[in-house]
């Protein structure tokens, strides 16, 4: 069966006060555009065409404007609020009718991956539908992020929530990947002592039956979170840097989709049509030429 994917897009966004007050961290820009299409982008390049985003119930009708249902760029791309931020586990029980049956991966909508090392592994590990599957990335502050710890076979033993004492220094990145048994375990959590549904209790509910595999992403992939204001500019910072020195631009859903073959030229024309006056725009109104001239562009810089 056919994988889904989940955005979860919801959260008070309280770090980032002020700015996040009135409008949801994950619409605001990363350079030149908004958070949501990083996350949405890596779904994509998968080829995960039905997709769940979960917002608060105040930010869904903007989330709704600036998506709309994805018949645009041929896909499907449903809403549903979580009405409180109880947690990242909780986006496997709202989501349960939605997945069915269906192995599922869950993304947060504040975290960006780009890489060659980091695609080839998404879709390794997205053809592999049994068990779940979490990414290890190095960071230097290992306490701030759920940690994962292996014995001398590399085989994960832990998984702690911002523990004190990190069993290494490898962080659990926001890309969940699971088999059909997600929103059954999830429903089997109970709150954590912050009162949320915890991802890293479902994680270890895998490893527990012995079916969770754990990916170590390394210097072939950057990750970053957006928390903070730091953050953010640093976010924001490494897409104008990789954009302007190589003249492309990184996850465009539009692009995507025409080189997912989901859209063809007409229909890319069509969704270029409103951006048109932006360097955005722009961008995609060259693909469209090259594409005229019988050009392609690398996949890869996506
Ligand atoms: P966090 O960064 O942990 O929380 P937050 O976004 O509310 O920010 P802050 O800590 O500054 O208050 O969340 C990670 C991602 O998960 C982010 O995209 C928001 C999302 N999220 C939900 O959608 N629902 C939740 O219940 C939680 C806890 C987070």
């Amino acid at each position: 069966m056919k994988r889904k994917g989940i955005i979860l897009a919801g959260g008070n966004g309280t770090r980032l006060h002020p700015i996040t007050i009135s409008v949801s961290k994950q619409l605001m820009p990363v350079y030149d555009k908004p958070m949501i299409y990083y996350p949405l982008s890596v779904l994509m390049k998968m080829g995960i065409d039905e997709i769940l985003v979960i917002t608060t119930p105040h930010d869904s009708a903007a989330f709704q404007k600036l998506l709309e249902d994805g018949s645009k760029w041929n896909m499907s791309l449903s809403y549903m609020v979580q009405a409180n931020p109880d947690g990242l586990a909780q986006a496997l029980i709202l989501a349960e009718e939605f997945l069915g049956d269906h192995p599922s991966v869950l993304i947060l909508g504040d975290n960006l991956f780009f890489g060659e090392g980091f695609d080839s592994i998404a879709m390794k590990t997205n053809s592999c539908k049994d068990g779940a599957t979490i990414f290890g990335y190095p960071v230097h502050n290992p306490e701030d992020y759920g940690v994962v710890g292996f014995d001398k076979n590399r085989n994960v033993i832990s998984l702690k929530e911002k523990p004190n004492f990190p069993a290494s220094n490898y962080a659990i990145t926001g890309l969940y990947f699971y088999d059909n048994r997600a929103s059954m375990f999830a429903r089997k959590i109970c709150p954590s002592a912050r009162g949320e549904l915890e991802i890293t209790d479902l994680n270890r509910t895998y490893m527990d039956c012995g079916d969770l595999n754990v990916e170590l992403l390394g210097r072939s992939t950057t990750w970053l979170d957006t928390g903070t204001h730091r953050a953010l500019l640093r976010a924001a910072n490494f897409v104008s840097i990789l954009e302007e020195q190589q003249g492309v631009r990184i996850c465009c859903p539009e692009e995507i989709a025409f080189c997912n073959g989901w859209i063809n030229v007409e229909q890319l024309r069509n969704v270029i049509e409103p951006l048109k006056k932006s360097e955005y725009g722009q961008y995609l109104l060259k693909i469209l030429e090259r594409e005229n001239k019988g050009l392609k562009l690398s996949s890869n810089m996506q």
